[in-house]
């Protein structure tokens, strides 16, 4: 006997059906990652509100591309826009993420470094984009401060988001913007810890939220 699959609204549709102007990030839908609607959309009006000439946006945790993708959108406008993404592109990650990364690496159809440029090119977002292959903590001299948005989406066991928060956060100017994936999460505790700990009830972080598993906060000042 057939069983009906229960029907489902596709991502694309979600996208839509919150305004035409999320059209922008469609591409995102198709990019193998980790990223619900409403964060996708919180990450591109992220960028949108960020200053209009030379705007500069960090990536640490890229994968294959669909939360870059998402800032790219927000930043296309924007003459002088530089999207950084730091990514090692080898699978590799936290003890509870390995796994999962290998499998998915197995389905990406080749690196994941060609996936990850392929779909830039797609979205035609690639031109902004500076790419650093490596580890965050290997990188840190070499993005010069100040910021005016930080998504940290790497190495979620406590330390490393802990040593990527005091690594890069300090590089966010006075006003600007600090996004972190995987704070609301069943099996991470890193991302999480490390809010609780370091942000919030600090008064040089204001106006913090959450977006499904994803915490925003602004640096106190102009
Ligand atoms: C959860 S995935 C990122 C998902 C991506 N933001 C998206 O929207 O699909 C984490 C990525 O960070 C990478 N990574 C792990 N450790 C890292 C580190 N120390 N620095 C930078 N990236 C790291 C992993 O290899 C993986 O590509």
């Amino acid at each position: 006997m057939l069983t009906k699959k229960p029907w489902r609204l596709g991502t694309r549709a979600k996208l839509l059906l919150r305004g035409l102007r999320y059209a922008r990030i469609l591409p995102y839908a198709s990019i193998d990652g980790w990223l619900t609607v409403d964060e996708a959309i919180t990450l591109f009006e992220l960028a949108r509100s960020l200053p209009d000439e030379n705007p500069r946006a960090i990536e640490i945790g890229s994968w294959q591309g669909k939360s870059t993708v998402c800032i790219a959108q927000g930043l296309k406008d924007k003459p002088g826009a530089v999207l950084t993404c730091i990514d090692p592109f080898d699978a590799s990650g936290d003890r509870e993420s390995e796994d999962t990364y290998g499998n998915h690496a197995e389905r990406a159809g080749g690196p994941l470094r060609r996936a990850f440029e392929a779909n830039l090119e797609h979205a035609d977002v690639r031109p902004l984009v500076d790419v650093r292959q490596g580890f965050s903590h290997e990188l840190t001299d070499d993005v010069d401060a100040p910021i005016d948005l930080l998504f940290l989406d790497g190495d979620h066991s406590y330390d490393a988001v802990r040593r990527d928060f005091e690594d890069w956060a300090p590089k966010i100017r006075a006003g600007g913007l600090l996004a972190m994936h995987d704070v609301v999460h069943p099996v991470h505790e890193g991302p999480r810890r490390v809010v609780e700990e370091r942000i919030v009830g600090d008064s040089q972080w204001v106006e913090p939220r959450y977006v499904d598993s994803m915490f925003v906060a602004r640096r106190a000042g102009n």
